[in-house]
């Protein structure tokens, strides 16, 4: 009953629940992308974060959020003052939906059905971590970590109790800052997200 043991399982569990995560087909997605993103991190990790799905960049790179939008996440966590090595950080779709335009992909969002396909991944994950928090990223992700649609304004910058004892926050999704249009709107949106990643960061301490 030593946490080095707990530790030791709960690693094992992950690297065969990634493992298996590589050859998914619990959904159509997994035909057209590169290949499957999984979530990474400290498995200790207090904090776990829950985006939509990879991007171009991450289906190629087959890691989550290094493309764009993870770098705006990167520096909203260093300005937050959150350590994103100390965070959990996966995806609700785990697979890269897109429509092949000429020479680009251009993001599809995911339907219900995709993230419910793919909610079995994640619920696995939010099993061995057992994260104190999940912050979900975007409408897509709250609907995976709540089961069910729900609007960010309605749910934003208040604790929602989770199921087995986590706390669940909800805040924007970094890539719907980056589409903003107006300059000093973006600046505004981006200060708030940075608020509600320290306040999470807070809830920490
Ligand atoms: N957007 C996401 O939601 N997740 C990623 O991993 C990258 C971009």
């Amino acid at each position: 009953p030593t946490p080095p043991r707990r530790a030791t399982n709960s690693a094992t569990a992950w690297d065969a629940l990634r493992a298996e995560a590589m050859t998914c087909t619990r959904c159509p997605l997994h035909q057209h992308a590169t290949q499957t993103v999984f979530g990474e991190g400290p498995l200790a990790a207090p904090l776990m974060f829950i985006g939509e799905q990879p991007g171009d960049q991450e289906d190629l790179a087959g890691r989550p959020f290094v493309g764009p939008a993870g770098q705006l996440f990167d520096a909203a966590l260093a300005q937050a003052g959150v350590d994103r090595t100390q965070a959990y950080v996966t995806n609700a779709v785990k697979h890269f939906k897109y429509e092949q335009r000429g020479k680009r992909r251009i993001h599809q969002t995911p339907v219900a059905g995709e993230v419910q396909a793919c909610r079995w991944w994640l619920d696995q994950e939010r099993g061995i971590l057992r994260p104190r928090i999940i912050v979900a990223l975007g409408a897509t992700a709250a609907r995976a970590m709540l089961g069910k649609a729900v609007t960010i304004s309605a749910t934003r910058g208040a604790a929602i109790p989770l199921e087995g004892g986590a706390e669940g926050w909800v805040t924007v999704h970094p890539s719907y800052l980056l589409r903003l249009p107006d300059e000093s709107r973006r600046a505004e949106e981006q200060a708030r997200f940075v608020a509600d990643l320290a306040m999470i960061g807070d809830r920490l301490r």
